[in-house]
């Protein structure tokens, strides 16, 4: 792997700057009680709505928001829609993944002409609120970049949305504040198609890589590249699966989704005890290491400010790198398939992504993979 992380990511060229994640799109099943999950279980709140209340004949949708995270819970209203196809063939799962840009017709045409495939050529949508222009590109399987551009917007959402309220439900937050990162996993082989994609359609910089022996466990592997925008706000580590004794993790996904997509959202907290504290007393299952993890942390990662023992209790992880230490943990799968889970993550100085706690975490996947009967 890379020794060190460049703090500014020069080499990245950005050509289309991105501002952040504008919005995540899951399809759903049923995109009310989802809706309701993400409120209860996360710390999500009601921001807004679309449906047959308001004009919507095939499709409803529930925004909800939690600082700058977005999701929107679709799903569809009949039957033979694309969005019911989608959700046959994969399950619930992340279609959009939305970019915030300035101009959303420059981003689309640059990245068509450096080879992008069309999702949705540039449109306007207006309200009394003022006016979005929104265009889209295919990347991995059949996930979707939207470029959205929002400067002439003053409304909640999107135009076509009304304000959703639950005055009488409204559950705390739990300290989620943004994407830190977004994971694809992709088919064995593809992996390198898929980072030169980021590098020469949208001008991202390929700023770390583990091979098989980093990622690695006494039964599985998996190899991954971490591709980055020019400003660090989006970062994307792709995944593919490697030869070992048994199925990896990678393969699971791709069996049970289907095909490529994206497997985890981490989200970052600026208070992980806390926030995990929250999220396991509102029902959030999470992966656990082996209670011996802890007996070797202090040597491993040296002086942190958190205490030890609820970090045992939680179940959350530690790792240091060059430029300081992050916490972390994983959610087990948030839907039926083993497909698409979440990471919480605090960062404190570390740029990089848990290596040393690749092959713990893995050996718990893999414990839960064997429960499954999919090891
Ligand atoms: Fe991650």
């Amino acid at each position: 792997m890379n020794a060190t992380i460049p703090k500014v990511y020069k080499e990245a060229q950005d050509f289309m700057p991105l501002n952040g994640t504008d919005y995540l799109e899951l399809y759903v099943s049923n995109s009310k009680q989802a809706a309701h999950f993400y409120k209860t279980a996360f710390g999500f709140q009601s921001l807004a709505y679309a449906g047959l209340e308001t004009g919507l004949k095939d499709r409803e949708s529930y925004v909800v928001v939690q600082d700058k995270i977005r999701l929107v819970l679709t799903s569809p209203l009949k039957s033979g829609t694309a969005i019911g196809q989608h959700i046959d063939k994969h399950g619930d799962g992340i279609k959009v993944v939305a970019l915030w840009v300035d101009d959303a017709v420059y981003a689309y045409n640059t990245a068509i002409e450096r080879g992008a495939e069309s999702f949705m050529p540039p449109t306007i949508e207006e309200d009394e609120n003022g006016k979005v222009v929104r265009s889209g590109i295919y990347t991995y399987g059949e996930t979707v970049h939207i470029f959205v551009e929002r400067k002439d917007y003053k409304g909640i959402f999107l135009p076509g949305f009304r304000k959703w309220e639950t005055p009488h439900f409204s559950p705390a937050p739990t300290g989620l504040r943004f994407v830190d990162h977004m994971v694809g996993n992709v088919q064995l082989g593809d992996m390198d198609k898929w980072v030169n994609f980021y590098e020469e359609v949208m001008g991202f910089v390929n700023i770390l890589t583990f091979d098989d022996n980093d990622i690695s466990t006494e039964y599985t592997a998996l190899m991954s590249k971490v591709v980055s925008n020019g400003n660090g706000r989006i970062k994307f580590p792709i995944n593919e699966p490697a030869i070992g004794k048994k199925r990896s993790q990678v393969d699971e996904y791709l069996d049970f989704y289907e095909g490529e997509g994206v497997q985890h959202i981490a989200v970052a907290t600026d208070d992980i005890i806390e926030t995990v504290t929250q999220l396991r007393s509102r029902g959030v299952e999470f992966l656990r290491v082996p209670d011996t993890y802890y007996d070797a942390v202090t040597d491993r990662v040296g002086k942190i400010d958190e205490d030890i023992a609820p970090l045992r209790e939680l179940g959350i992880l530690v790792d240091r790198d060059d430029e300081g230490y992050l916490l972390q943990i994983f959610t087990k799968p948030v839907e039926p398939r083993p497909t698409m889970f979440f990471e919480i993550i605090q960062r404190k100085g570390a740029l990089s992504f848990g290596k040393g706690n690749f092959k713990a975490l893995f050996e718990a996947i893999e414990r839960e993979q064997a429960l499954r009967g999919t090891l």
